[in-house]
């Protein structure tokens, strides 16, 4: 019998991600959608690429009507709803991954310094980060996930093997990131018109960027000391696709290909994450659409520092692709399914 799935904010970008993913999983059933502008309208009607592919309606965001349509609810509004809605469902004893930021970060304090305060706080020790690569065993029982940002996710998948591993100095790490205007969400704001991105590269909320708490702590918990890193996201002008480097201090003397072997045993078995070969760094346009997570890295071999970058697509393993990487986990389907899909090209 398949998963009856209900998707909260379905309407937004992360929402039709979502839609686009499942209606390839053989192992569910999309049964609810819900928006508060397209309440009554189907969702081909929002978005006619689903036109001919998928007619529901879309409904109110009411929880015990959704609740009796659906087994296991995506949430994919901004934060602050999902901290009203999310314990809801949860008490009506429905599993919930959340891709707001509600119920990524553990401590009630750093979530009120960075957003306000939770109205649900004894629940963020039930929710399990929900980064696959890092958390996969606790995935796999928790009745919350709070899916990680899409920054998040780039950073710490080029930062993790290297810190379990002892490699890198966990003092001065510095995470460069460049995204697309989609991680904006969908909603009409100036900064993200057309007119405002096109021809321009910009960085913002340099020191005041609210994904900066999360790579913190998840790193910290890793290396189980409080580690603090430069995080400076950039607007670039394309939909989709965030491309990170990150600058690090080898501890180890070590070249290119020993760094990258490192990242190879890491992440052996993994089946979203590509290494590169020396000399092939990633670029968005090679994840895009897909769930991967691709790794390249250079090491200076005078002084010890390293570059790695990676690419993912932020509406896919940044948000929805890892979403349901998430659900298959903690149904024990197999991690793959409905993701198997190959990067668009070009
Ligand atoms: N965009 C990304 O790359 C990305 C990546 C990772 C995580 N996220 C997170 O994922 C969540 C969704 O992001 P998004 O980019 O998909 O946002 P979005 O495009 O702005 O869509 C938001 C959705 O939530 C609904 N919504 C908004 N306010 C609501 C309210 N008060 N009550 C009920 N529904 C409401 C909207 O419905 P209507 O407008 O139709 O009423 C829409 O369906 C956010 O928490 C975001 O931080 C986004």
């Amino acid at each position: 019998m398949k998963t009856r799935v209900g998707i909260i904010g379905a309407t937004g970008y992360t929402g039709v991600e979502l839609l686009r993913l499942l209606l390839h999983h053989p192992g569910v059933e999309v049964t609810a959608l819900t928006s508060q502008k397209y309440a009554g309208v189907p969702i081909s009607q929002v978005f006619p690429s689903l036109t001919k592919r998928f007619q529901l309606k879309c409904e109110e965001l009411a929880v015990e009507q959704i609740s009796k349509k659906a087994d296991f609810i995506f949430s994919a509004v901004p934060h602050k709803t999902a901290m009203e809605k999310v314990p809801l469902f949860y008490r009506s004893g429905k599993r919930v991954v959340d891709l707001s930021a509600d119920f990524r970060l553990k401590d009630p304090e750093v979530y009120e310094r960075w957003y306000q305060k939770h109205t649900a706080p004894d629940l963020l020790s039930e929710s399990v980060y929900g980064l696959p690569e890092l958390h996969r065993d606790k995935i796999r029982g928790a009745k919350i996930v709070g899916n990680p940002g899409c920054y998040p996710t780039g950073a710490l998948i080029g930062l993790i093997p290297l810190l379990k591993k002892g490699l890198i100095s966990p003092e001065g790490i510095i995470v460069d990131s460049k995204s697309g205007v989609s991680g904006a969400g969908r909603d009409v704001v100036l900064e993200s018109l057309f007119c405002e991105v096109n021809e321009g590269v910009k960085a913002y909320k340099i020191f005041a960027h609210r994904h900066t708490p999360e790579i913190e702590q998840e790193l910290s918990l890793l290396a189980q000391k409080k580690i603090t890193v430069t995080f400076v996201p950039h607007l670039i002008p394309m939909d989709r696709g965030i491309l990170t480097t990150l600058y690090v201090h080898l501890i180890k003397k070590m070249n290119t290909e020993e760094l990258l072997n490192a990242f190879q045993e890491y992440y052996d078995g993994e089946p979203f994450v590509r290494i590169f070969p020396k000399g092939k760094l990633p670029n968005t346009k090679d994840v895009r659409g897909s769930n991967f997570c691709d790794i390249g890295a250079v090491v200076g071999e005078v002084d010890g520092r390293a570059v790695i970058v990676t690419a993912i697509d932020n509406l896919v393993k940044g948000a929805s692709g890892e979403a349901i990487q998430n659900m298959n986990i903690m149904l024990g389907y197999p991690e793959t399914l409905g993701l198997d899909v190959a990067p668009l090209s070009p």
